[in-house]
Parts: C-alpha cells; sequence; structure tokens
C-alpha cells in the first residue's frame, strides 16, 4: 500500500507530505497518526530544527476523511484526530508550511498553528464546518478572530466563504503567494533559515509569541473537541455528509 505521508529530511529540516492525491489528501487516521509522529519526532531529534508540512503539488489538504465522520468517531482524547490536535499547538519548534490547491477544514486551521505559511496563486482555503452540521476546531474560534477580527472571521467560520491565495495574504494566513513552480522550494528555503539559526533562540521567541493565547487556547480547544464530537453523531452531520457522497445540496429545513 502507498504511504499516506511521507517524511524526508534535508538540513534539518523534516518535510511532511501528505500523499493521497486520489481522495485530494483527505486525512485518514493513519495520517494524523503519520504526522504526529513526524512532529514527535522533530520535537525529540536534536538535529531537527524545523518541520515543514506540505501536500502533492496541486493540492494541500481536503481535510479530515468525510467516510471516517460519518462513521462517528471523536476528535477528543487519544482518537489520531485528537493526538494530532493536542500536538501542534504546543510544539516549540517553527512549522512551515507550503499550499497549493484545496485546503480545507483543518487543512486551513492546522495552518493558524503554523509559524510561516506559503502559497501558491491555485490554493483555495475553507473551513465548512458549520456547512456539515459541525463547529468550529483545532483552536479557530479563537486564533482566528484574534487574526482577522470578529466579523471576518464570522464570514468564514458561520457562512464558510471560501478564500484565494491573495486574500489569505491580505489576512495574515499567509506570509507569501509564489508562482506554483516555486513555492515549495520557498517554503523549504525559509525553513532552513530558520533552522540555521540558534535553536533555543527560536524556542524561546516561539514561546514568548504564542504564550498569550496559549493557556486560553487549551480550555478552547478542549470545549471545541466534547462540541464538536457530539455533533459528529448528530442528524445535521449526517444530513451534510450524505448529501456530499450524494453530490447533492444539503437540506437542514427539518431541523
Ligand atoms: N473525505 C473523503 N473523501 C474525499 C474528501 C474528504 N474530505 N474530499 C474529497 N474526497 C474524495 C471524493 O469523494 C472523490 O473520491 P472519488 O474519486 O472516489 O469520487 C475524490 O476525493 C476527488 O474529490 P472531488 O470532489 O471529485 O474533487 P474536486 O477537485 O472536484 O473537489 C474538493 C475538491 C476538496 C473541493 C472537494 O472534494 C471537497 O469539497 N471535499 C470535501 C471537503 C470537506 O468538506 N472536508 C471536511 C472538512 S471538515
Amino acid at each position: 500500500m502507498t504511504q499516506q505521508v511521507l517524511t524526508e529530511i534535508q538540513d534539518g529540516v523534516i518535510i511532511i507530505r501528505l500523499n493521497r492525491a486520489d481522495k485530494k489528501n483527505a486525512l485518514t487516521g493513519e495520517m494524523y497518526n503519520g504526522i504526529s509522529d513526524a512532529l514527535d519526532q522533530l520535537e525529540r531529534d536534536n538535529s531537527l530544527r524545523v518541520g515543514l508540512i506540505t501536500g502533492t503539488p496541486d493540492c494541500f489538504t481536503a481535510g479530515n476523511d468525510l467516510v471516517d465522520f460519518m462513521k462517528g468517531g471523536s476528535i477528543t482524547g487519544n482518537s489520531p484526530v485528537g493526538r494530532f490536535l493536542a500536538t501542534i499547538p504546543v510544539l516549540t519548534k517553527p512549522l512551515v508550511a507550503a499550499v497549493n490547491g484545496p485546503a480545507v477544514g483543518v487543512g486551513t486551521t492546522m495552518l493558524l498553528h503554523c509559524d510561516l505559511v506559503y502559497a501558491a496563486p491555485g490554493a483555495k482555503f475553507q473551513m465548512p464546518f458549520i456547512n456539515l452540521g459541525l463547529c468550529p476546531e483545532a483552536g479557530s474560534s479563537l486564533l482566528l478572530p484574534q487574526l482577522v477580527g470578529y466579523r471576518r472571521a464570522t464570514e468564514l467560520l458561520m457562512l464558510c466563504d471560501a478564500f484565494t491565495a491573495d486574500e489569505a495574504k491580505d489576512m495574515g494566513i499567509v506570509n507569501a503567494v509564489l508562482p506554483a513552480d516555486q513555492y515549495q522550494q520557498h517554503a523549504l528555503d525559509q525553513a532552513k533559515r530558520l533552522a540555521r539559526q540558534p535553536p533555543s533562540s527560536i524556542r524561546a521567541a516561539k514561546k514568548l509569541m504564542r504564550r498569550a493565547s496559549q493557556e486560553a487556547l487549551k480550555s478552547v480547544m478542549a470545549e471545541e473537541a466534547r462540541l464538536f464530537t457530539e455533533m459528529l453523531d448528530g442528524g445535521e452531520a449526517k444530513e451534510a455528509f450524505a448529501a456530499f457522497f450524494e453530490k447533492r445540496k444539503p437540506d437542514f429545513s427539518k431541523f
């Protein structure tokens, strides 16, 4: 079977590549665990200084696998999603992302935990949790309003408006938009620059810059995970998932 997450090490950077192109890199339990394993390796190994997460050249990720969500499941505790969501906000070393094509759901919200984000013009972001009868996750209910303001966040989280790479740059969600044949190399070059900086200073800077939101983030993420897991089992989500696979519009009128 093809490995759904590939890792490679270059000059102190661990590159984490999502590799399930036929399903738009939709994240399975195996993939969440693969990413978490790589992030754990980054934290443990002194010779590793920076993580870089990317997808296939024209797709970052379509978010959580909806077949898995249809089976119910959980994003709390020891589930693979829960493990990933517990790992990414407390990383002490920098994480860089390189994004092209769809970055849906957690494909966008994980970027709020990254330290540098580079995108190609074809990147398309969306957080469709409410469209799916769910609620915001991965700390996005706190981090997004902080970053873009409450009213903009309402458009993105409640109306689930999709947005382009340029719009993401304007909102501060990505650092820069680069041509499709350059965005991955640029992200890697920037990751390698970070990897050459003094590591204790980098870790101190990250800790200090994230400190103000860290405590609040913990309790917000616990509440998000509780509600989200409850809603996964609800009628609105079941209708939304069925509609996706039946390629029709969901009907929420009966709820
Ligand atoms: N979970 C499971 N399968 C998914 C998926 C997901 N999140 N996203 C895409 N796929 C599958 C499709 O079912 C399709 O499978 P098939 O070829 O067996 O029919 C394949 O990946 C290609 O997807 P498709 O929708 O045909 O590609 P597209 O280029 O037209 O659209 C997206 C790409 C990402 C815009 C669209 O697939 C999409 O909206 N996906 C769902 C995103 C989502 O709601 N994620 C959950 C967030 S919480």
